[in-house]
């Protein structure tokens, strides 16, 4: 069987390397001929008449590494099956996207407001609606950019001037408001999805005071048995979202009870793999091999 790992070109640090390394290393257990190519050597060429792959060429498979999901949604254009899927890695890489999915799904979160669209050459011309957002959340409450990761794009404002300042730091990319969850605040649950199933999760905290638990961002971490509302409460989103395999972040709220915070369509799995001993990489290539063989 040939396989394709799509990885980003741009973005290839010792941090992703070791990952795409992992997954390689897992195909071939399987016996499965997996190619590392970068979203910058297979473009997305249409409207000429000419097959994109000859056909021995063409993958069995395509695990998709990356967030490019015009390129993504090309792919399976093509036919071939791409894990995740493009229209599952969009809503995950938008912090908003997810979120509309999730209430959809009637999934509790934290209270969320999105911020109004603007355009990039207006951008807001007044910040009447922070008006309604503080009055919904009080402070501290927690700023997010709609694009972001390792918790690098997650703020934490205290006061109107906070707000303010940072809406207008991050200028007209999108962002959303949240409820500061003070009972979670330096600690979260991440659960490892693959298909149905569970494959391990783990308990962050940040000993640093940050309220943000991202090992990125020094946090530590500990092997986690998720209870049966956490269990069902990350296969529903992942269910929600349409994906294969994710990393679902938890958050508690007062009651102790777990809240989704978010989701994660190419969740790293070295550390949950140093603290718990599962390969995430091992059981997402059994998955795929099982829904492709079918
Ligand atoms: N509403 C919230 N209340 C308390 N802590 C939060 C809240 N949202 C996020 N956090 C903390 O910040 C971290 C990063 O936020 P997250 O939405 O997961 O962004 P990222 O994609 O950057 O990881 C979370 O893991 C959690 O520890
Ligand atoms: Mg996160």
């Amino acid at each position: 069987m040939k396989a394709l790992l799509v990885v980003n070109e741009f973005l290839f640090t010792n941090k992703f390397s070791e990952l795409a390394t992992w997954i390689l290393e897992a195909a071939k257990k399987r016996d499965i001929d997996m190619k590392l190519v970068t979203n910058a050597e297979i473009l997305a060429v249409m409207g000429a008449n000419e097959n994109r792959f000859v056909d021995d060429e063409k993958p069995d498979f395509v695990l998709f590494w990356d967030k490019d999901i015009r390129l993504c949604r090309y792919l399976e254009a093509l036919g071939i099956p791409v894990f995740n899927s493009a229209k599952a890695i969009e809503i995950c890489d938008d912090k908003s996207k997810t979120h509309l999915a999730l209430f959809e799904a009637k999934i509790p979160m934290p209270e969320t407001i999105l911020a109004p669209m603007t355009y990039p050459n207006i951008g807001y011309s007044n910040y009447n609606f922070l008006e309604q957002v503080e009055h919904s959340l009080g402070f501290p409450m927690v700023v997010k950019e709609c694009f972001g990761s390792f918790g690098a794009q997650v703020y934490l404002v205290h006061n109107k001037e906070e707000l303010l300042s940072k809406v207008k730091e991050i200028g007209t990319k999108p962002m959303l408001f949240q409820k500061f969850i003070k009972s979670s605040a330096g600690k979260d649950v991440r659960i490892q999805v693959v298909g149905e199933k569970v494959v391990t999760a783990m308990y962050r905290y940040s000993v640093n005071g940050d309220f943000r638990a991202n090992i990125t961002n020094g946090g530590h971490m500990k092997a986690y048995k998720p209870n049966e509302w956490e269990t069902e409460l990350a296969i529903r989103c992942v269910k929600a979202i349409g994906l294969d395999f994710a990393g679902v972040d938890l958050l508690f709220d007062e009651k102790g009870r777990a809240i989704v915070c978010e989701v994660n369509s190419n969740a790293h799995f070295k550390n949950i793999y140093d603290c718990t001993g599962v390969n995430a990489a091992d059981c997402m290539i059994d998955y795929i091999l099982g829904k492709v063989m079918t």
